[in-house]
């Protein structure tokens, strides 16, 4: 859009811009100096300016092995999940289904859990405040055992993240929900099975979709949902549950309709590539205008991305799974997105897009409309040098006007998504960028920074382990 498009009557000042700094060439990296911090997290050096080639290999998604370890929970006898991603939320969630009576076997990306011993209703608060994802479990344990104790969840600082909708929900397949002390306490009315219904959801939210979907499977009516999300993972989920012998029509589609069955029964199955991961790999490519190729990948789940990267100037090509990225020239097009539930554009690659839309040329608009408070990381992308002012949530990015460029500094990742997107901003910044946070990084991301050191990237990792450091 034109550069001097100016959406607002009054913009408050570009806020004092901490650039151009002279650009940080090293960090003291004292086992001294880390020791001295009481929670030590561990953190990435990045020097940027590397140019990226190479394939990346994609993991399985974390957002689809989290519902569907859950969904284990509806089966008697054992799954075997297979590509699933050795991340903190997912290992967390194997020790969730661990605290209920699971038996659990995390190996090489393959998790193998046995449901018959489950003898607890009520999973380990601590482990479920840790993360979204633990809550899933209350639609199982209500359908397979008639009753769940659920802490309320923890997750990414993005705002408020009610459970209304999934308390709705669950009230209209006939259980009785209160929340009390932090904790959601949910039985079926006869102290049987749930009943199954109809129900609408006020808005397509993923987790409240794939909750109900799991909760209605052993429903004993016919349950139909409406305003349902549609997102890649819910289709992954039902792949799942209709294996273990669950009935559903409609996946996909804004409309799911369930069948009454009594019995699920575990089975094996292949958790789908991370679709949030490939976006973040593809804005790698373009911030750091470069060419890689990613597998396994099906560009039809990012096609909203595709798009912006395509207008931008970047050349997208793909073959089978395998998608190329490559962007020849420094002078890329800013562009305006606004997030979406699925098909629109992901809300997860909102924060890894401002950082590449803050290297490309004219003024770009960015609207959040699924999270009211994921703007976190443009404070951080502030100090790497990015312009970018900020109107409740619309973001103004000023690309590389004036002269703006990104440089190396010390930054803080306050959650998953922002934290990559200030990894992907130092991978483009001139000198070296040191990566506070990243437990939030590594919640979501297997092996970055072996995966981006393959593409020729310099990242090196940092740990501190009791007396000294790792690297
Ligand atoms: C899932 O979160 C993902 N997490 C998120 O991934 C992702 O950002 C989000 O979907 C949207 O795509 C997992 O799958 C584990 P929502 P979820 O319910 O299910 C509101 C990442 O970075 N809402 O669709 O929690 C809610 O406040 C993450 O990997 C209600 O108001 O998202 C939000 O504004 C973080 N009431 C909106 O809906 C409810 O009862 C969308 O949330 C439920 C949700």
């Amino acid at each position: 859009m034109a550069s001097n498009f100016n959406p607002y009557p009054n913009p408050s000042p570009i806020p004092p811009t901490p650039h151009h700094p002279k650009p940080q060439t090293h960090f003291s990296q004292s086992p001294q100096t880390l020791s001295a911090d009481p929670n030590p997290d561990p953190k990435l050096v990045i020097t940027g300016g590397a140019k990226l080639s190479g394939h990346v290999s994609i993991s399985g998604s974390k957002n689809s092995a989290l519902p569907i370890l859950a969904a284990t929970l509806c089966c008697t006898g054992t799954s075997k999940l297979k590509n699933v991603p050795n991340l903190s939320d997912t290992r967390t969630m194997t020790s969730v289904l661990g605290s209920l009576g699971a038996e659990i076997e995390f190996s090489d990306n393959e998790v193998v859990v046995k449901t018959d011993g489950v003898g607890s209703v009520e999973p380990d608060p601590t482990r479920i405040g840790k993360f979204r994802g633990g809550f899933f479990v209350v639609g199982p344990l209500l359908a397979r055992f008639g009753e769940a104790v659920v802490g309320l969840p923890g997750g990414c600082d993005i705002g408020a993240r009610p459970v209304d909708i999934y308390v709705s929900g669950l009230r209209a397949l006939g259980a009785v929900v209160e929340v009390r002390d932090n904790k959601v306490v949910a039985k079926t009315a006869n102290g049987k099975r749930l009943a199954g219904g109809r129900f609408r959801l006020d808005y397509p939210s993923v987790g409240a979709t794939e909750t109900l979907m799991m909760a209605a499977c052993l429903a004993e009516g016919k349950t139909l949902l409406s305003n349902v999300a549609r997102e890649p993972e819910i289709i992954d989920l039902a792949r799942f549950l209709t294996k273990t012998g669950a009935h559903m029509e409609g996946v996909g589609t804004d409309k799911i309709c369930i069948y009454v069955k009594s019995r699920l029964l575990g089975a094996e199955y292949g958790i789908m590539p991370d679709r949030i991961e490939t976006g973040s790999f593809m804005l790698a490519a373009a911030i750091t205008r470069s060419r890689i190729s990613l597998s396994p990948v099906f560009p039809g789940w990012l096609s909203s991305l595709i798009d912006k990267l395509v207008g931008a100037g970047c050349k997208i090509t793909h073959k089978h799974n395998m998608l190329e990225v490559s962007s020849s020239t420094e002078d890329l097009r800013g562009f305006d997105v606004g997030t979406l539930p699925y098909p629109g554009f992901p809300t997860d690659l909102q924060p890894q897009t401002m950082a590449f839309l803050s290297t490309c040329n004219d003024l770009s608009i960015v609207d959040e409309s699924v999270f009211e408070n994921r703007m976190t990381h443009v404070k951080e992308l502030q100090k790497l040098g990015a312009k970018i002012q900020v109107f409740g949530s619309t973001a103004l990015i000023y690309g590389k006007e004036k002269g703006n460029k990104l440089c190396g500094t010390r930054v803080l990742a306050s959650d998953l998504r922002g934290g990559m997107s200030i990894v992907l901003a130092g991978l483009a910044a001139e000198g070296v960028t040191e990566v506070n946070g990243v437990s939030h990084i590594d919640r979501g991301y297997e092996n970055l920074e072996n995966k981006l050191r393959l593409l020729g990237a310099d990242v090196k990792r940092f740990e501190f382990s009791k007396s000294n450091l790792q690297q």
